[in-house]
């Protein structure tokens, strides 16, 4: 059975100060859910403080980004054994990742790798844009980015990583796909890419989340699809009591 799985991506957004406080707010409401993986991923300047708040419970911690090389000069990036000192998860190829900051299959490819090497958990993210969805390429772009990014990689190492869909269009809009949408690509696109390329033993253990104007509102339907393992959340994750009732919901998805 997959666990099911709920990540907050923070982005760009709270100081140490005001991350200290909305971790403060969350802490009761996310010990009191269990048999869910819950991982927090804020801005790195808070990793270390976060990590000696949630020390001792089994909330998770990620960062959003990491450089694949092990140290160098490479100004203005962290190393996998810098993420490691406070992390067990790193966010792979966002799409703002990708769209602002120009990583590709291939980087995200390569931070994958090294993730997994330095015993991190990547949460792969793949989707496509409104474009490319409008021109029926939904299922192109997404077995392109699954299989590139996951490139070389063994059944051993699949099955410990995380893929969030996240459809472009879907994030920061208010405008979730559709359940049926997610399931959909989820299910035949992604699962199914990575049963041709890992065997399907490997394909079912994966978990594969769905992002994009995820809320408290709308998470239970998420959850209650049969390939849906959980979700990566932005906006409504710097709310307690949003990112605790989406947790809530994850929990009450299992059967
Ligand atoms: P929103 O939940 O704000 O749409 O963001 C989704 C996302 O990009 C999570 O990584």
């Amino acid at each position: 059975m997959r666990k099911p799985f709920v990540a907050g991506n923070w982005k760009m957004n709270k100081t140490v100060e005001q991350a200290s406080l909305l971790v403060a707010d969350l802490l009761p409401g996310l010990q009191a859910i269990q048999k869910i993986e819950r991982v927090l991923c804020p801005p790195f300047p808070s990793l270390m403080v976060i990590s000696q708040m949630i020390a001792g419970t089994d909330i998770g911690l990620g960062a959003q980004n990491m450089h694949w090389e092990e140290s160098g000069a490479f100004t203005g990036e962290v190393a996998p054994a810098m993420v490691k000192e406070f992390c067990d998860y790193v966010i792979v190829g966002h799409s703002e990742r990708r769209q602002f900051f120009a990583e590709t299959d291939q980087t995200v490819n390569a931070k994958v790798k090294a993730a997994l090497k330095m015993g991190l958990t990547p949460i792969v993210c793949v989707g496509e844009t409104i474009t490319e969805n409008e021109a029926g390429r939904t299922a192109e772009i997404v077995q392109r980015e699954v299989l590139e990014g996951l490139k070389d990689l063994s059944s051993e190492d699949a099955v410990k990583l995380v893929i969030a869909y996240e459809p472009i269009w879907a994030i920061g809009t208010g405008k979730a796909a559709t359940s049926q949408q997610a399931e959909d690509i989820i299910g035949k696109i992604v699962r199914g890419s990575l049963a041709d390329r890992f065997g399907s033993e490997s394909a079912e253990q994966i978990r594969i989340l769905y992002g994009g104007s995820v809320k408290g509102s709308n998470a239970a339907e998420f959850f209650g699809m049969p390939d849906i393992d959980g979700a990566l959340v932005g906006g409504a994750s710097l709310k307690a009591d949003e990112f605790i009732q989406i947790c809530q919901a994850a929990q009450g998805s299992i059967k």
